[in-house]
């Protein structure tokens, strides 16, 4: 899971998914995020995000950011990212056509070819963090699936 900053879209996505992942009592798969710039390394995620988040029954807490590297093109089967600016930083990074293939947009799995982002809440007001977590969810419920 993917995005700019690693504190708001993408370390939600991660959250929720390793909670059905558990709920859902399904074994060998690997979820981690991250995000394409250096901003934010080693913070845990934004308090707002946090506190959405928990209100919501998913606690980002043990949470920390790290930046997208080129290693995980190895480490993972598919980059999931946010909007497509962080796609286009990370195809940047892809070295040949396989690395390219497993990049999508989030999205993508409960829209199929739709082309639809994860706004970024970063400079909005709470509704925008209420709006993320939705989609967030009800995505990483249809990646379950
Ligand atoms: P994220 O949100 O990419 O969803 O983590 C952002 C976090 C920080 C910044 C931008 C977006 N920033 O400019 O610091």
């Amino acid at each position: 899971m993917v995005c700019l900053g690693n504190i708001c879209r993408s370390p939600l996505a991660e959250g929720v998914l390793r909670q059905k992942i558990e709920e859902y009592n399904i074994k060998n798969i690997e979820v981690d995020s991250c995000g394409t710039s250096n901003y934010h390394i080693g913070q845990a995620p934004d308090q707002r995000t946090q506190d959405n988040a928990l209100q919501n029954g998913t606690n980002l807490s043990q949470l920390r950011a790290r930046q997208f590297e080129v290693s995980d093109f190895d480490r993972f089967d598919k980059i999931y990212v946010m909007d497509s600016s962080n796609k286009s930083n990370v195809l940047e990074l892809a070295r040949n056509e396989a690395d390219k293939n497993k990049v999508d947009l989030f999205l993508n799995i409960r829209y199929p070819n739709q082309n639809l982002q994860v706004p970024d809440p970063y400079f909005g007001g709470e509704q925008g963090f209420q709006n993320v977590y939705k989609l967030v969810d009800e995505t990483c419920e249809a990646l379950i699936s």
